[in-house]
């Protein structure tokens, strides 16, 4: 008899409780994922999602005690229909935060959105420098680079290794433009001299002039940055045409980083530069590394690192807030003084919000991006025009 009454007595308060966790539990977090899924820089827009999801999945589905919820877009790299994607996320979907996007151009329309709307955004690639120069913002971070960095890091190889004349070669927007013009500061700093920028519009991939050009001019070294698809033909190119034989070809890392299966041998030996390699034989990277593989059957690559450390930096904020994201001063606070515990390495955020990182020097040995040393220590943003 007494025992029916405590179960009945239980489950009234059961009863009563029910609606009130209810009430209680956090509404879930939207996540608004622009992203390229077709293009040339598809691979990279998935390998920065499967990034993200590892982390969010690492810690059970949830951030801060609220569980996410994905809303995507395919931005297709295309500015022009940037601001229409990026609206359709924060006017339609009314996402709590924005992550993207690869292309410089698509990342600094969503930067200006998400300054206008107020709305958090963590850039996962697009290094346009803008984005932690002029356009810098207490709601936008940024967990990869900016366009100059990598390319300063080679300057610095280039004119160290005594070579004297480069050729640079790019797609003419932001991140060619601003790629070459890093490594153009620190190899004229170091006493070479670029004698010829040579461009084509993106995602354009016939390069048999310019590659006709390289062979007049016999540059020293040619300086270029491509990526994804792009990247895959003019490696291919520049070994068809027999220049890799006579002029070394140095790159930004992305020439290199997830395309050596479609390069193949044309990619054997080169030189490049990136804020993440292979072989770094750290106990976080060789975790990192065995979940990824685990999870989607792949080699991760510098993307796959940028979209993980997209969701680690938004897991920083997010705990220091418990989730209100309306406290935007104390989330970025909190981000401001982390120590960032990435595959790649630990770093931390300039007061642009953009990583203070070292920058590897790697070497194509098979089908790896070997690190063969530290091109650059620390290094940091230069955050022209940055004023928050
Ligand atoms: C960019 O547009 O910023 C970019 C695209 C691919 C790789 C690296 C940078």
């Amino acid at each position: 008899m007494k025992l029916l009454r405590r179960t009945a007595l239980a489950l009234a308060a059961t009863a009563l409780a029910a609606p009130l966790a209810l009430a209680q539990s956090a509404p879930k977090l939207k996540v608004g994922l622009m992203l390229p899924y077709t293009g040339t820089y598809a691979a990279l827009g998935n390998a920065i999602e499967n990034g993200f999801r590892l982390y969010i999945d690492q810690q059970g589905g949830k951030l801060a005690g609220r569980e996410i919820e994905y809303f995507k877009v395919d931005d297709e790299s295309a500015p022009p229909k940037a601001t229409d994607n990026v609206n359709k996320l924060i006017k339609r979907d009314h996402v709590d935060v924005l992550i993207g996007t690869v292309h410089s151009g698509v990342a600094m329309a969503m930067a200006k959105a998400a300054k206008d709307s107020g709305t958090l955004l963590i850039v996962p690639n697009g290094g346009a420098d803008a984005i932690t120069g002029p356009m810098c913002a207490t709601n936008i971070f940024r967990s990869s680079f900016s366009n100059s960095q990598p390319g300063y890091a080679m300057g610095e190889v280039a004119a160290k290794k005594k070579l004297k004349t480069a050729v640079t070669i790019t797609w003419k927007y932001a991140a060619g433009d601003e790629s070459v013009q890093g490594f153009k500061e620190a190899f004229e700093k170091g006493g070479g001299k670029v004698v010829k920028e040579l461009t084509l519009p993106f995602p354009n991939v016939e390069f048999q002039a310019l590659l006709t050009e390289i062979a007049a001019l016999k540059p020293d070294v040619v300086y270029t940055f491509f990526a994804g698809g792009g990247a895959v033909k003019f490696v291919k190119d520049y070994a068809a045409a027999g220049l890799k034989k006579s002029i070394p070809l140095y790159g930004a890392g992305f020439l290199t980083d997830g395309t050596l299966d479609a390069q193949g041998d044309a990619a054997d030996g080169l030189l490049t530069t990136l804020h993440y390699g292979d072989e770094l034989n750290t106990k976080r990277d060789t975790e990192f590394r065995l979940a990824y593989a685990k999870t989607f059957k792949l080699q991760p690559d510098v993307y796959a690192v940028q979209g993980y450390d997209a969701a680690q930096m938004l897991a920083i904020g997010l705990n220091a807030v418990k989730g209100d994201v309306s406290q935007k001063a104390a989330f970025a606070a909190a981000l401001e003084k982390a120590k960032i515990d990435s595959p790649r390495g630990t770093f931390t955020l300039s007061r642009s919000h953009n990583p203070v990182q070292d920058f590897y020097l790697r070497q194509v040995v098979g089908k790896e991006n070997k690190v063969i040393g530290i091109a650059s220590k620390a290094l940091a943003d230069p955050a022209r025009g940055c004023r928050m």
